[in-house]
């Protein structure tokens, strides 16, 4: 693996596999980057890249990553970010227009771009959700979620099995998974997981705690394996938590910005959150940014008093005019649209792909949108197709609160040509992984 500076050359072919020697590696100046890794950033991550290859990333355009070995991956994966792929050129040029002009403020004056990036965004959250906060990654939007309602007195939250909200200490309070829980406890106190899709559960709890509850939920869960709940969950959700005042928070850090095929994953029950997130795609796969838009009831504590949650990096001009530039790009290019029209054809061939093993090799194909997961019958399937599609040139993802569910979220930019090479690459993947695991 060696490390090279990004070149802006994006002439080549496309195709799994390009010649040995086509990308822009300088053949003098590497360095060895699992070296670097085992020395400075950690062996768990080093023995890893080792296992996906020993590649190292260096260049990225549309649905395209290129490898410092001349090899090119479809990314069909991402963690859900790249919705207009990479280095959309809208993207790209405001940022580049923000880095010329003034990248980063100093706070003491307001900033035009944050509040054009906030008149943006609240042009597509539902009808009422106007206050907008930016933070920098998703867990810091659910942290801005879980202050917000400590600061309205709901001191007790209700989480769902298997809901992943982030990592930092009040995030990963909410993100049901005792393998990252566990040697970070105690983490916040009073924080109740129920079912997910099971109102019931949620009642119960809810009733236990009434004013001083706030619920956050998914629309879909991702992290937790592509988990679709039946149509009316969210809306009984919204019900409930009206009956028993409690504040409700959706995040829609994975399903929003057009994954599902609608702008918002509460959209299609025409739900109206307290609170929404947002993440990943707001960043227009160029610089990370993630919000929290609230209600103006909800949002009032933080409206009040400006210094009572901030950062210093937080809604900086450079990630603003990304967000400002990815909402644009996404209603110049009807990107929801293109998502749920990719989506609903992406689905039926990968059912078509998988059908073959199903009952075997493969449980189940389900998703909406462009968020789409593959369950199989054994965790360790998994692994082995994720190295079978990483050898042919293609990359998806685990699921870190599913260990059975390959998860693609691919973006809404690729084309049929891309549509088809990932197809085919899949149906031979999943053929040498059922020889090797004939179950
Ligand atoms: C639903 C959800 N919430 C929160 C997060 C955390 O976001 P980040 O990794 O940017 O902190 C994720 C990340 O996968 C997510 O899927």
């Amino acid at each position: 693996m060696t490390m090279s500076p990004p070149s802006t050359d994006a002439t080549e072919p496309t195709g799994a596999v390009e010649p040995p020697g086509a990308a822009s590696v300088p053949p003098s100046g590497r360095t060895d980057v699992v070296d670097l890794y085992l020395k400075h950033i950690g062996s768990g991550r080093a023995v890893m890249g080792r296992v996906m290859g020993g590649m190292a990333e260096v260049r990225s355009e549309g649905a395209w990553i290129h490898a410092d070995d001349g090899r090119r991956f479809l990314d069909f994966g991402g963690y859900g970010v790249f919705i207009l792929g990479h280095r959309h050129p809208a993207v790209v040029e405001a940022v580049h227009r923000q880095i010329d002009t003034h990248p980063l403020a100093s706070r003491v004056f307001l900033e035009p771009v944050a509040a054009l990036a906030a008149q943006a965004l609240a042009a597509h959250t539902p009808p009422g959700v106007d206050y907008v906060h930016f933070v920098n990654s998703g867990a810091e939007a659910t942290e801005a979620a879980l202050k917000l309602a400590r600061a309205h007195g709901r001191t007790s939250v209700i989480t769902t099995r298997r809901g992943f909200h982030g990592k930092t200490l009040g995030a990963l309070s909410v993100t049901a998974n005792a393998t990252y829980q566990t040697p970070f406890q105690p983490l916040l106190p009073d924080v109740t997981q129920v079912a997910y899709d099971d109102p019931a559960d949620l009642e119960q709890a809810l009733a236990a705690r009434r004013d001083r509850a706030c619920v956050i939920v998914e629309p879909v869960q991702g992290e937790g394996g592509v988990r679709i709940p039946r149509p009316g969950y969210l809306r009984q959700v919204r019900a409930l938590c009206e009956a028993y005042g409690a504040l409700l928070v959706v995040d829609e850090i994975q399903t929003g910005m057009g994954r599902l095929g609608t702008w918002w994953g509460v959209d299609a029950e025409e739900v109206r959150p307290d609170v929404l997130l947002a993440g990943k795609g707001l960043s227009g796969g160029v610089v990370p940014i993630a919000a929290m838009a609230a209600t103006a009831e909800a949002y009032a504590p933080f409206s009040r008093d400006p210094y009572l949650h901030t950062s210093t990096f937080g809604a900086s001009p450079i990630a603003c005019a990304a967000a400002l530039a990815t909402v644009r790009a996404m209603e110049a290019e009807n990107t929801v649209a293109r998502a749920a029209a990719l989506g609903l054809r992406l689905r039926a061939a990968v059912r078509d792909v998988c059908a073959p093993y199903e009952g075997g090799l493969v449980r189940e194909v389900r998703g909406q949108g462009l968020l789409i997961g593959i369950e199989f019958a054994e965790e360790q399937a998994v692994g082995e197709l994720l190295l079978e599609l990483i050898a042919r040139g293609v990359l998806v993802n685990h699921s870190l609160n599913s260990t059975r569910v390959l998860r693609l979220t691919p973006p809404a930019v690729v084309g049929d040509t891309e549509t088809d090479l990932f197809l085919t690459t899949l149906a031979e993947a999943l053929h040498s992984t059922a020889e090797r695991m004939p179950g």
